[in-house]
């Protein structure tokens, strides 16, 4: 059984995690509205990640002989000043589960749960490139900006998933 802080801090993450994939599902339909299929399935492929990622929380509390407790989502964000806009708060939105990860880590070494520390330590990593993908996005459409051909090109590249950002 998992200790209650970890547990609490463990179904919190749930929670950001789907909120997450509702974000990105929402960026998803703001791109499509305006034409960007690429960026738009890019989106819409983050968000399956992150219901990955509230999976995974899902089976180990389950795997760990916890009670898994889901909660209410709140409405994702619908509208984006723009492209770049929406690319920022992925960001910040990325930036914010990192400090989630990192006191859910603090909580199972304060715990001394070792196995818990064992299966963040993913998440860990997998924060370093969500982080590093979110930040090359912005750094890119910010170049682009005010340029429809160079946002074309973004969009295009997006489809392909060839941002060279790594997954
Ligand atoms: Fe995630
Ligand atoms: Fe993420």
């Amino acid at each position: 059984m998992l200790s209650q802080s970890v547990l609490t801090a463990m179904n919190d993450q749930i929670k950001y995690e789907f909120q997450a994939a509702f974000l990105y599902l929402s960026m998803s339909a703001y791109l499509e509205s305006l034409e960007l299929p690429g960026a738009a399935a890019a989106m819409r492929q983050q968000s399956d990640e992150e219901m990955d990622h509230a999976m995974k929380f899902f089976d180990y509390i389950n795997d760990r002989g916890s009670r898994v407790t889901l909660q209410a989502l709140e409405q994702p964000q619908t509208n984006f000043a723009s492209p770049l806009a929406a690319f920022e708060a992925a960001l910040g939105h990325e930036q914010k589960v990192t400090g989630l990860i990192n006191a859910i880590y603090a909580a199972a070494v304060q715990e001394k749960d070792f196995a818990s520390q064992q299966f963040l330590d993913w998440f860990v990593s997998e924060q370093v490139e969500e982080e590093k993908s979110a930040s090359l996005r912005v750094a890119r459409w910010k170049m682009a900006e005010g340029h429809p051909g160079a946002m074309l090109l973004l969009d295009h590249e997006m489809a392909e998933g060839s941002e060279g950002a790594g997954e």
